[in-house]
């Protein structure tokens, strides 16, 4: 046992409120590919293109074909996603002490493992909101992935446009007089709300802030372990290739690193 490991399970022992702040590092054992390692989303699909409105909204009118690739490499992995033993561990972590699960991903894999109080501050996939933001309706994975299979079916044939509208009917388009969208945060918008408000609480509170699997690349999300640090937390960082503000790393996958840690808290 490192001793770098031995201090983080005395301090997580002794920790009155955690948060956990997450990317897509922990969902990467689930299958789900990340943004900017160097087989992630956006080396095929740049994000000035593909994380807002107008450059989908362009890529569906001059390349349809090219958008439902893009949304099958997006929605085939989270569809066929489950959580994996990082995402238990954490669930597992708040039978010991209070744990507030703060995330940037929109997979839904924390609330399935069982985590109590998860803020989804870039929102999730599947949560439905109106264009005003006001809550619709959740979706279950089940549903994800029958409008995947959909989507997977366009790839071959004519009329792609039509036929992915119609795919996406269930979380996009028009609800009565209403538009309706699933709840995620492209570039340039407004994290979701009310849960980053509350993630912010959370920070402020904690006495130690575990990050898992983000490059802290993206604001203002990415602020959050240096507002934590600055506050007084503990930072432990949990990746297998960078740190993103100084404090204790546990140089790892999620999956090798977050189990065993979490083990030894609690035996
Ligand atoms: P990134 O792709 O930027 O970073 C992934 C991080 O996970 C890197 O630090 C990797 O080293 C690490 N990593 C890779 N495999 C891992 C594993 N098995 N276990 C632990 N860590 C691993 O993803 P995010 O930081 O989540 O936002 O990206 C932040 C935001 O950028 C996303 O929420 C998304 C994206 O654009 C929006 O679209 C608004």
């Amino acid at each position: 046992m490192s001793e770098s490991f031995a201090q983080t399970v005395e301090i997580l022992k002794s920790a009155q409120q955690v948060v956990a702040f997450t990317g897509a590092g922990i969902s990467a054992e689930s299958g789900i590919p990340t943004f900017r390692d160097p087989d992630g989303l956006w080396e095929e699909f740049p994000p000035e293109t593909f994380a807002n409105w107008s450059g989908l909204l362009r890529t569906a009118f001059w390349k349809p074909s090219r958008l439902v690739e893009f949304l099958d490499a997006v929605f085939t992995p989270i569809a066929d996603a489950e959580p994996n033993e990082a995402h238990r561990a954490l669930a597992q972590l708040q039978d010991h002490v209070q744990t507030r699960i703060v995330t940037q991903n929109v997979d839904g894999l924390h609330r399935e493992s069982g985590s109590r109080v998860v803020r989804e501050i870039h929102g999730s996939f599947f949560r439905i909101i109106t264009g005003r933001n006001q809550f619709l309706y959740d979706l279950t994975r089940e549903q994800f992935r029958q409008i995947t299979q959909r989507i997977q079916k366009i790839r071959k044939g004519p009329f792609k446009l039509i036929r992915l509208s119609r795919a996406l009917a269930p979380i996009l388009g028009l609800r009565g007089l209403r538009i309706k969208r699933p709840n995620l945060v492209l570039f340039g918008e407004s994290l979701a709300d009310p849960d980053w408000t509350l993630a912010m609480q959370d920070v402020e509170k904690c006495d130690v802030l575990i990050v898992v699997g983000t490059s802290g690349m993206v604001f203002p999300a990415a602020q959050i372990p240096y507002q934590a640090k600055h506050l007084g937390a503990t930072v432990i960082t949990i990746d297998p290739h960078e740190e993103v503000v100084g404090g204790i790393w546990l140089r790892g996958t999620a999956v090798e690193v977050l189990p065993l840690l979490i083990q030894s808290v609690l035996s």
